[in-house]
């Protein structure tokens, strides 16, 4: 079965055409989460072009995290991250639980004074000491999301207690968030971001704001995360409570 042909009178590169066709296919769900995409000999021969064309069309689905390479598998359609929102969860735990591998890149670590915003956010008299940590973050090699976020210096020995998940290190200090409130919205990546995430500045992403507290009501965390509108989506199981 071929998954189509490309327009004879399209002025744009072929690869570039390629790559729009194997994107369509995807978005409209022709080829399948998990699916491996046909070997590149293969897709050459169905549309007629050279196995450079074909390379330069996956190269460019993989940089937009649409398609992942295994090594010694093959080029396969890349599973979005789903996240359930009722659960308190971390990054890490997410995408363990679906079969991704975390890992961060740092940014930032460090320790100073609560700002006003901090403070308000996080119920903190003034001069009180936080900790702020700037990552992004990847599923196995694709990035998912930059994440700050601030924590109450009583939450932490230091800020080098957390090498990869903040909430392992909250966990073993006894202060893993029991409660958050959540906000979503809907962005625009500005230039920055864009780089960081390896997107184009104005690519959608969800804002997920999370303010984390404690069982006896002090605050954990207040985490800010951008996350990639193109591979995350948040499902959540709703209950008729009339
Ligand atoms: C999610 C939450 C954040 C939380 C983070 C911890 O991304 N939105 O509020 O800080 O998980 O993840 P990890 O323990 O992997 O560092």
């Amino acid at each position: 079965e071929t998954i189509g042909r490309l327009a004879k009178d399209d002025p744009a590169p072929l690869y570039l055409q390629l790559q729009r066709h194997l994107r369509d296919a995807i978005q409209s769900r022709h080829l399948h989460q998990d699916d491996a995409i046909p070997p590149e000999r293969d897709l050459a021969e169905d549309f007629e072009v050279s196995r450079i064309t074909v390379r330069k069309a996956i190269d460019g689905l993989v940089s937009e995290g649409l398609l992942t390479r295994r090594r010694g598998a093959g080029t396969f359609v890349a599973s979005r991250v789903e996240k359930s929102f009722s659960k308190l969860s971390s990054f890490s735990e997410d995408m363990i639980s679906r079969g991704r591998k975390p890992h961060s890149e740092w940014v930032s670590k460090s320790a100073g004074a609560v700002t006003p915003e901090e403070s308000l956010s996080l119920g903190l008299s003034p001069g009180a000491l936080v900790y702020r940590f700037h990552r992004v973050r990847f599923a196995d090699s694709t990035t998912m999301a930059l994440e700050y976020s601030t924590i109450p210096g009583y939450c932490l020995a230091s800020p080098e207690a957390v090498t990869s998940s903040l909430y392992d290190a909250l966990e073993k200090t006894g202060h893993r968030p029991v409660r958050a409130l959540q906000r979503l919205r809907a962005v625009a990546f500005n230039a920055e971001q864009a780089e960081r995430l390896g997107v184009k500045p104005g690519d959608p992403g969800l804002f997920i704001e999370r303010r984390g507290f404690l069982q006896d009501g002090r605050a954990a965390e207040f985490t800010q995360s951008y996350y990639r509108g193109d591979a995350y989506d948040v499902v959540a199981e709703l209950n008729d409570i009339s």
